[in-house]
């Protein structure tokens, strides 16, 4: 038999629970909790209030985003969705309730009193939705001065850095035939190609002319070919000729401190080896009163080179990481002379003896990562390309053209092969 509410409400104050009165009376617990509750109620007992703990506690959450909003309630009196909207102060002129959910469950606290919880749920919509503003378009207006400010220092920074400029005149082949009836002398070297290049250095500055060899042709020192009668007294018109544009490279040059380099070819070693095969007793034969001076039928004192004040090379000349050599490769296929010069060396190579524009860049990655770029370059050549020059015919495939290479602290940074065609060529928008 269940004892009275008094009993339960003492025996449940000494610690006894309602769920183990319920079982020690053979009842249920809200029968139990439901004497409890009445007595307290009746006799004017302490009924706890609602703590952090009590699951009872009202929550009310509200988040309003632009266009839409939800609120949200957790309570015991808060039971329908017009108290919701109530509580949580929703104004209906401004906001429509597109969706609401309201669940129901039984809570029991620590003190073991079990009743309802509510959640009310409602999802809401903006009736007059906000009118988004865009930013009006507009052109944009973009202040150029500082960049042109900072172009113009760079261009006077620029203009300001040493250059140092070669200008290369490869195989002229100083030479003559003469016809045989009229005496009338026929030059192997294109003094067409030649007054360009002089035109171009009397007219820009330069710091060196570098003749690439095969300076003379000397056909009538040969010991390949048969020698014919039109070679015959032709080495004198052919130095004076030599010399006189070596020399109007140094003279009419805007740059009075040009210097000049000659680079020695096969074809400058033939009075030297013509001389060693016939003529042994003229080998290195100076005049009496300068025994140590150049040797009488040197190139260099035939030429006069070193009284033009010409540096004479015999093999080659360097400037920097770039070599300059007249060469003795000549590969068939174009290009293939110029790709061989890369392969042997990491320096920059200029070449002559091809006759062909030829230009070959190579990039080259270290062990360690670190990359050198290298090219190998041929201008062409500053004969005749007819067929008219010994050795060649009207179809070898010769090309003329000049080479300008341009140094900044000994690296070369710009190599251009000037090509010249029908007797023409563009330089620095100019056209000669
Ligand atoms: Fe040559
Ligand atoms: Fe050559």
């Amino acid at each position: 038999m269940i004892p009275s509410a008094k009993k339960l409400y003492e025996l449940n104050q000494s610690g006894v629970s309602e769920q183990e009165l319920a079982d020690r009376y053979s009842t249920t617990r809200n029968i139990v909790h439901g004497k409890i509750y009445r007595y307290k109620k009746r006799m004017h007992l302490d009924i706890p209030e609602k703590d952090d703990d009590d699951e009872s506690v009202d929550v009310i959450n509200k988040t309003f985003e632009e266009d839409f909003g939800e609120v949200y309630s957790k309570s015991r009196t808060i039971r329908t969705l017009e108290k919701l909207i109530e509580e949580a102060e929703v104004d209906l002129e401004e906001w429509e309730i597109t969706k609401h959910v309201i669940n129901k469950w039984d809570v029991t606290n620590k003190f073991g009193t079990t009743f309802e919880n509510w959640q009310v749920k409602a999802w809401l919509a903006r009736k007059n939705p906000i009118e988004i503003v865009m930013p009006l378009l507009s052109p944009v207006v973009i202040d150029v001065s500082d960049l042109r400010a900072r172009r113009a220092i760079k261009s006077d920074d620029r203009s300001n850095r040493s250059i140092t400029r070669f200008m290369v005149l490869n195989d002229p082949h100083f030479g003559f035939d003469r016809n045989v009836k009229t005496g009338e002398l026929i030059p192997y070297h294109n003094e067409k190609i030649l007054q360009i290049a002089l035109d171009i250095v009397s007219e820009h500055h330069f710091d060196y002319v570098l003749w690439g060899g095969d300076i003379l042709d000397a056909n009538e020192w040969s010991s390949h070919w048969i020698k014919r009668p039109e070679f015959v007294q032709t080495t004198q018109p052919a130095l004076i000729e030599a010399s006189k544009w070596i020399a109007s490279f140094i003279s009419e040059s805007v740059n009075k401190d040009i210097k000049s380099i000659a680079l020695m070819g096969n074809h400058d070693d033939r009075i030297e080896k013509y001389i060693i095969d016939n003529l042994p007793n003229v080998y290195m034969l100076s005049p009496g009163d300068d025994p140590d001076g150049e040797s009488l039928l040197s190139i260099s004192n035939l030429l006069g080179l070193k009284r033009m004040g010409v540096e004479k090379y015999a093999t080659e000349y360097i400037h920097g990481s770039t070599r300059f050599i007249h060469g003795d490769i000549a590969r068939k296929g174009s290009g293939n002379t110029a790709r061989i010069h890369t392969e042997d060396t990491l320096m920059n190579t200029v070449f002559a003896h091809v006759h062909r524009r030829e230009l070959v860049t190579k990039t080259i990655i270290g062990s360690g990562g670190e990359r050198k770029e290298i090219f190998s370059m041929c201008p062409g050549c500053t004969c005749y390309t007819d067929g008219r020059v010994p050795g060649s015919s009207e179809r070898s495939n010769w090309q003329n053209g000049i080479g300008i290479l341009e140094f900044v602290n000994d690296k070369c940074l710009s190599h251009q092969i000037i090509k010249i065609d029908d007797d023409t060529c563009v330089y620095n928008n100019v056209v000669y």
